[in-house]
């Protein structure tokens, strides 16, 4: 078997090097040039974890290639992967498929022999049909099928997601292009992941249902959070009560700064698009992204009130800008929302993340960059958890609370326990769960709801 992959991005690239782990020769394409140089010399242009390794083995068994030639890929491919971003159209929320229909029209003029054309993007129900005219027209002698095979790989996460994934989703209409696609995903098969075989339209939608879901899951518990901190309940608890019972299920509901991302922003505002537009709006997702949209601005006022109400002239220490932990990728981050707040208020930032440094200082300017956690706290006045990676969560304490001005700590991502916290001698602020002072080291009075409110 022989695939293109038409772009090299988080999805593409993982994918691809995956595809052929699998078996299968695969040739990934992009445009850009010098991500194609960088892979071609062994270099990979992104922090996804195992994927060097996976690359590396792979093109050394002379399975995996890069290139910028389209046309060279796309010939003698049994499958042409569309792997291009689909990002929000500015102004108004829609994706945005310029990058998917010109992928298209460029496989279009390359195709021979018989050929699938799959969309690995996430895009809207009715593009796989668009994608099939757009090629109709640039090539009416062209033999092909079209094909929806979204992908739920998670950064960060990625790798595995890929090989042992909970599900594959499949959308096509023909004899040969399932034929192909099962031969792909053979490896899948053999270690019996439910393959979901569906049409176009469904696979399409499945794929935005389902991040519409997380990202509701997500806001749910942060919702319950605000809840339990009103009244002294333990936010974690309440997951954990709920979460065991298998119709809900435990995953996707740690609280925190409320979703960002590459994908949860731009999906759901996508899908409430489409909604709107099949005329079946979509009111659910709809306060979804307003309540998270307002979660990641309320999140610097936490930290303001943690420093007593003003961080005018004071200096917050950062830990962790990307998005989630294991990635470099600082698209939608909530640290885009909370650190200009915090500077707009008069804050002076030093920050620290494992990854995501290089990337965010393109984007968050008059920020002192620091070179590791310990670095960032020296000398401020408050540290702030934004981004759980690994080694935020076993920081050594007496040091940090020796090198800030002010013992004070706020965890986004609940990383620390409450008690352990006030036991060390920290002011800490967490999320859904009831504060314990240093000196007090009792949970406050919860706020008492009358019956019948
Ligand atoms: P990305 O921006 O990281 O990568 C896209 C790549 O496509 C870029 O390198 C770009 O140069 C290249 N490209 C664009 N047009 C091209 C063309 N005509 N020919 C060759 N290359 C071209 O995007 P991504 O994060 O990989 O996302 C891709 C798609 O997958 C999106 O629709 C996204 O919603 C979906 N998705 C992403 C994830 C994720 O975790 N990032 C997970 C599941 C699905
Ligand atoms: C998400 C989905 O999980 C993938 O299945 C999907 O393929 C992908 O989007 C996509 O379509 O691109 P990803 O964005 O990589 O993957 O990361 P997640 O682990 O889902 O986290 C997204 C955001 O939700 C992060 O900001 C994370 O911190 C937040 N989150 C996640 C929570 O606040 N609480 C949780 O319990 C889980």
């Amino acid at each position: 078997m022989r695939i293109a992959m038409i772009g090299t991005g988080y999805v593409g690239l993982v994918s691809g090097a995956c595809f052929s782990e699998f078996g299968v020769e695969t040739f990934c394409v992009d445009k850009n040039e010098e991500k194609i140089a960088q892979l071609n010399e062994g270099r990979i242009p992104i922090f996804e974890p195992g994927l060097a390794d996976l690359v590396q083995k792979n093109r050394a068994a002379g399975r995996l290639f890069f290139t910028t030639d389209l046309k060279a890929a796309v010939k003698n491919a049994d499958a042409v992967f569309i792997a291009v971003g689909t990002p929000s159209r500015r102004g108004d929320g829609h994706a945005d498929l310029s990058y998917v229909f010109a992928a298209a029209e460029e496989i279009a003029h390359a195709l021979s022999g018989y050929t699938v054309v799959v969309t690995k993007s996430t895009v809207p129900v009715g593009t796989g049909r668009r994608v099939a005219e757009i090629i109709r027209r640039v090539r009416p002698d062209a033999d092909f099928d079209v094909a929806s095979n979204p992908e739920f790989l998670r950064e960060g996460s990625a790798i595995g997601d890929f090989m042992r994934p909970d599900r594959v989703v499949i959308g096509c209409e023909s004899d040969s292009a399932a034929t192909i696609m099962r031969a792909l995903y053979r490896p899948l098969y053999l270690i019996e992941t439910p393959i979901v075989m569906t049409t176009l339209e469904t696979a399409e939608l499945a794929k935005y249902a389902a991040n519409s879901f997380l990202a509701m899951k997500i806001t749910f518990i942060n919702e319950v959070a605000n809840f339990c901190e009103r009244v002294g309940a333990d936010v974690h608890d309440v997951a954990r009560a709920i979460g065991l019972d298998g119709r809900i299920g435990s995953k996707f509901l740690h609280p925190g700064p409320g979703f960002g991302g590459s994908c949860f922003p731009k999906d759901t505002l996508a899908f409430v698009r489409s909604g709107a537009d099949a005329g079946v709006p979509q009111r659910l997702i709809e306060t979804v992204i307003e309540l998270n949209d307002r979660r990641k601005e309320e999140m610097a006022g936490r930290i303001i009130d943690a420093c007593g109400g003003s961080v005018e002239g004071k200096t917050v220490a950062i830990l962790g800008l990307t998005f989630k932990p294991n990635t470099d990728d600082m698209r939608d981050s909530p640290s885009l929302s909370v650190v200009p707040a915090l500077q707009r208020a008069g804050a002076q930032i030093r920050a620290y993340d494992p990854e995501g440094m290089k990337e965010a200082a393109t984007i968050l300017t008059e920020v002192e960059y620091c070179k590791d956690a310990y670095d960032a706290i020296d000398g401020a006045d408050c540290v702030a958890i934004l981004t759980e990676w690994n080694e935020f969560r076993a920081l050594n304490l007496q040091r940090v609370r020796s090198l800030l001005n002010r013992p004070v700590m706020v965890d986004l991502r609940n990383i620390y326990k409450p008690g352990d916290m006030a036991a060390a001698g920290f002011d800490y602020f967490s999320i859904g769960r009831p504060n314990v002072r240093p000196a007090q080291q009792a949970a406050p009075r919860p706020v008492l709801i009358a019956e019948g409110n």
